[in-house]
């Protein structure tokens, strides 16, 4: 198997023709304590976050990483960034595309979704017992204008061309396993890659909608941002759109 050469991270690698959701299969073998790599061709009902439905058809790369790293659970935040990272160079050197990362989750090609990344962690007490890292990305697949809250696009429309898809997954396994061991650097790579810092942006979160401009991610993984009376807000969790300025 090609892929197992490249990898030190699995203890089992499933590749599924059809599923639910990988992070179904993901959640059992997590309880199991495997680490494992769950890939579906095609998933009957992906999810996003925020209870949204995830469109998964054929041609995409929909899966979800099983990791079992104990964790302080105060970084357990470093894992979206991570991740995001590791998808946005993964589509830059396997595809010569130019991809940015945006806030909190998404990765984007000519400013529209070709991916996203699905967080879900069980702990104890203060640390991670595993997290389940779930990365879909449109590849071959087609987009439908109105899947997500901004325009999505896949690589193959980005290319005008089908590619392979098995290139791109063994390059983002290489960065996440890179950058795992280096993770004092992963807020810097996000932020060097991000389409979000200095923009205008309007975030709706559970306390309400905020309109101001993006300065930073401190230390928490918060987002800062500022608003229109120049007064300072600490976001951890939202959805973010681009105001055009
Ligand atoms: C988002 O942007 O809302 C996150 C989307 C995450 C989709 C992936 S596809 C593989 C894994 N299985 C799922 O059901 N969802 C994630």
């Amino acid at each position: 198997n090609q892929i197992l050469s490249s990898l030190i991270l699995f203890d089992e690698i499933h590749y599924l023709p059809e599923t639910g959701s990988t992070m179904d299969l993901a959640k059992e073998l997590a309880e199991k304590k495997k680490r494992a790599l769950v890939i579906a061709e095609r998933q009957l009902s992906g999810r996003g976050r925020l209870s949204r439905t995830w469109e998964s058809e054929k041609g995409g790369l929909w899966l979800t990483l099983v990791l079992q790293e104990p964790l302080p659970l105060k970084e357990a935040y470093l894992l979206t960034y991570l991740s995001s990272v590791s998808v946005a160079k993964a589509i830059q050197e396997t595809y010569g595309l130019q991809a940015k990362v945006k806030w909190p989750n998404d990765v984007l090609i000519q400013g529209r979704k070709v991916a996203g990344i699905l967080l879900e962690i069980k702990a104890e007490i203060d640390a991670l017992s595993y997290a389940l890292i779930g990365i879909g990305i449109n590849v071959n697949n087609s987009v439908k204008e109105k899947s997500f809250l901004i325009p999505g696009i896949s690589i193959s429309e980005a290319l005008g061309k089908k590619v392979k898809r098995l290139p791109l997954l063994k390059d983002l396994l290489h960065h996440f396993e890179k950058l795992f061991s280096k993770k004092n650097e992963i807020l810097t790579e996000w932020k060097a890659l991000s389409e979000t810092l200095k923009s205008h942006v309007k975030v709706k979160t559970p306390e309400g909608t905020f309109i101001g401009i993006a300065l930073d991610i401190d230390a928490e993984g918060a987002l800062l941002l500022e608003l229109e009376d120049h007064s300072l807000k600490r976001i951890f969790s939202g959805d973010c759109i681009h105001l055009r300025n």
